[in-house]
């Protein structure tokens, strides 16, 4: 069995690239069927073109002017009271919150179509900028022991959230770091974890190495997060201490020769 994987990025692409590539080596079970960007001009969507995959684009500046010159409506089904008190403060309440939950639905609408048109079963972000909000994640996992949207970090969560990862930690002085999988809740950089690389922090690096050891660290723990969800080893269940959702990882399953 393999699934139906779409991506989403902002940036350079390069977990992108080794997911497309992983795809294609059978690393994963699965390939990538859609990359979709907030960002025209992402070398990720090159990347992807390039792979023969489809692209899409997520404007939302244009969403913005269509509620605010065009008379545009939000989604009739958006709770804006009900998303922003799940964001536990993500989307601050202040005059403009409307606004900018409006054009996130409006634009999350779309990518909820997009994705049931291209049958995605896994949306994996890959350096996207952007927070996708409970009306999206509702919608896309109804059900929260049965996750389908994964986020990696560059730093060892709980620890420098944010979009700052690898400088915040180099900032800091860690001795150990590393990047994190996630599967992504209503709180951005939190949700339960999936898998972490931990890294020395040599003598002598500069920041240079020490993110670029950390970039590369990435690859291959998105690939391997990516492939125990094709093989659908990743449940999610509530953790010791009965509140905090975890991710417990099933061994492989076993085929009968009947
Ligand atoms: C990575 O460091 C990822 O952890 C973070 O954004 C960066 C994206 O890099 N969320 P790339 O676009 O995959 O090259």
């Amino acid at each position: 069995m393999t699934i139906k994987i779409g991506v989403l990025v902002s940036g350079s692409g390069t977990n992108l690239q080794a997911i497309m590539d992983a795809c294609e080596n059978n690393k994963i079970d699965g390939k990538v069927v859609c990359v979709g960007s907030d960002n025209p001009e992402a070398f990720g969507l090159r990347r992807a073109e390039n792979n023969g995959i489809k692209t899409f684009i997520l404007n939302y500046k244009e969403a913005r002017k269509d509620i605010l010159d065009r008379g545009m409506k939000a989604p009739e089904d958006l709770n804006v009271t009900e998303c922003i008190s799940k964001c536990g403060g993500e989307i601050p309440i202040y005059p403009k919150a409307y606004l900018k939950l409006a054009t996130r639905a409006v634009v999350e609408k779309l990518l909820l179509k997009l994705l049931t048109l291209h049958g995605v079963d896994l949306l994996v972000c890959a350096g996207f900028m952007k927070i996708l909000t409970p009306y999206f994640l509702d919608k896309f996992q109804p059900e929260p022991t049965n996750p389908h949207v994964m986020n990696i970090h560059p730093a060892l969560l709980p620890s420098f959230p944010g979009i700052n990862g690898y400088g915040d930690a180099w900032n800091y002085g860690v001795k150990v770091y590393g990047p994190t999988v996630h599967f992504m809740n209503y709180v951005m950089d939190d949700g339960p974890i999936i898998g972490q690389t931990a890294l020395i922090k040599r003598e002598g690096d500069n920041f240079e190495i020490f993110k670029n050891r950390g970039l590369e660290a990435e690859y291959d723990l998105y690939t391997n997060c990516i492939q125990l969800f094709a093989q659908g080893r990743l449940k999610v269940k509530l953790g010791p201490d009965g509140k905090q959702p975890v991710v417990e990882i099933l061994p492989p399953r076993r085929f009968s020769s009947r």
